[in-house]
């Protein structure tokens, strides 16, 4: 694309309609595509080509406000329409911010919009000479759109609510993108009336006020998919559904396979290194990093992680804010929650729940463990159904668990307290106070052998012969304290 300063140039972009047909309380400008606010694409569009935004909001003002600030967008200042009484209303609210030779005008529901096509539609427009250039498209189902009429040379759009029934067969459609001399849009946006079905301002009279001047009008026909509206959730679903095949393609194109790929949730900024697999129905969701030769199992969701090279996630994984090393290993069935940090060549077997841990290289947990606020070194060995109680009520409080340490099967760890270098805790230990380096640490009832006693209970099962003093005495025996 050629890069180009715009300095004549200036957008307005429309955001404050209530989307009725959404039905929804949220505003659909809000509404996530492929992780990302409906709001943004366009914003992010014109930022790319450094074009000074206005942007009119009125519904959910403050919510989107709110989003655009957050996301450290330059450059775009903000106007209210307080009621909302159409598209030319919204285009006359934001006439103070107007300072520029062109304003280019977009409606806030077109996320698929490029700046590629943003950038030919300006030079166009500066080449045409006319006072207003509009973006068109052919639609095979124009429904909802307002047609593109031209009788006599002269062109006007028809809102689809005030089409007659041959004019609604009209493929050719308005996009909503507009590039407008300022001189023409000062004198005629107050000359916009109300008398459509709708009593509603139609910013598209301006196309057949220009024609009825005998101004001519400059079109620019793009590709449907790239201009499509979103008004309704079926919309939505078919842009969103775009926008992800696009990037799964572009990913494709930097060698990474895909399972069953119209299966596959990725978000837009997302990436992934060559050589690795994505097995079905797998999310790959936020600000998610996988590395080189990696393979993501069927039904793994992975969210704002960053998943080193040659790591395997087993099927049904959910791994959210986490970083993993190389050749590690999770799952299938594990859960890595907030921070954990795992290490090169980890083992996180199925079952596993982490969260703000740090694990260091080589060390495993490999079956149904709670490992939290934890610091583990290097080489330890988790034994399966290990709990670290890190929560005492009041306060997380921290496990330290050093290198080469061994922990029997079916630990419970009671922070704070520290298993030491090359120690041992034996199965079944409840462990509560520091294990000093190279010890054994056993904490668990002690066993107890009654000799001979199995004979007695099975007499005791049999119901014909129990007496009630038999009963008693079995009582006992599962009472074993009781028994001397
Ligand atoms: C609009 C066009 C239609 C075009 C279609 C392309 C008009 C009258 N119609 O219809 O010709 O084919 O876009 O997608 O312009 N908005 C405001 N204030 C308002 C009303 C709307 O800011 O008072 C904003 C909305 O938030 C939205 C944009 O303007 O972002 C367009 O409004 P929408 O209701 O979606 O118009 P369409 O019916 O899609
Ligand atoms: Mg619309």
């Amino acid at each position: 694309m050629p890069h180009k300063n715009y300095p004549s140039i200036q957008a307005i972009v429309l955001a404050a309609g209530k989307a009725s047909r959404f039905k929804t309380k949220k505003t659909k400008l809000l509404f996530s595509i492929c992780g990302q606010p409906m709001i943004l694409y366009p914003l992010k569009a014109l930022q790319q080509l450094h074009i000074p935004t206005t942007l009119v909001l009125g519904y959910q003002a403050d919510q989107i406000k709110q989003e655009i600030e957050s996301n450290k967008l330059q450059n775009v200042s903000f106007v209210l329409q307080e009621e909302q009484r159409g598209t030319g209303h919204a285009v006359a609210c934001s006439q103070d911010k107007w300072s520029s030779q062109y304003i280019l005008i977009m409606n806030g529901d077109c996320p698929l919009i490029t700046p590629e096509l943003i950038n030919e539609f300006i030079i166009q427009h500066e080449q045409e000479q006319a006072p207003i250039s509009l973006m068109t498209t052919m639609v095979i189902d124009p429904k909802g759109y307002g047609r593109i009429i031209e009788k006599n040379g002269k062109l006007s759009i028809i809102e689809d609510r005030d089409c007659t029934e041959k004019q609604r067969h009209i493929n050719r459609i308005n996009t909503g993108i507009y590039l407008i001399n300022k001189t023409f849009l000062e004198e005629n946006i107050t000359k916009i009336t109300t008398q459509n079905l709708s009593h509603e301002f139609y910013l598209t009279d301006l196309i057949s006020l220009a024609s009825e001047q005998g101004l001519p009008v400059n079109t620019m026909q793009v590709p449907y998919d790239n201009v499509r509206g979103v008004n309704t959730l079926q919309e939505l679903w078919s842009v969103e559904q775009i926008k992800r095949s696009d990037l799964i393609k572009h990913w494709m194109s930097e060698g990474v396979q895909f399972e069953l790929a119209q299966s596959i949730h990725i978000d837009l900024n997302v990436s992934i290194g060559a050589g690795s697999f994505i097995g079905t129905g797998v999310h790959l969701l936020g600000n998610t990093i996988i590395g080189e030769e990696c393979i993501i199992k069927a039904f793994s969701i992975i969210e704002d992680s960053i998943i080193g090279d040659s790591t395997t996630v087993h099927s049904h994984s959910v791994i959210q804010k986490s970083t993993l090393g190389e050749h590690v290993e999770v799952g299938p069935f594990a859960r890595l929650r907030t921070n954990t940090k795992i290490k090169n060549n980890v083992v996180i077997g199925n079952f596993v729940e982490t969260k703000e841990v740090s694990i260091n290289e080589s060390s495993k947990a490999k079956h149904l463990s709670y490992l939290g606020n934890a610091e583990i070194g290097s080489s330890v060995n988790i034994g399966a159904g290990t709990i670290i109680c890190n929560f005492d009520g009041t306060k997380k409080n921290t496990t330290v668990i050093e290198d080469n340490a061994f922990v029997g099967s079916n630990n419970t760890i009671i922070a704070p307290v520290c298993i030491g270098k090359n120690s041992y805790t034996a199965a079944g230990s409840t462990i509560n106070r520091d294990v000093p380096e190279e010890s054994l640490a056993i904490g668990r009832a002690q066993q107890h052998i009654k000799k001979n006693y199995a004979q007695k209970l099975r007499k005791q099962q049999q119901p014909s012969t129990t007496s009630e003093q038999e009963k008693k005495s079995f009582q006992g025996a599962t009472q074993t304290h009781e028994i001397s």
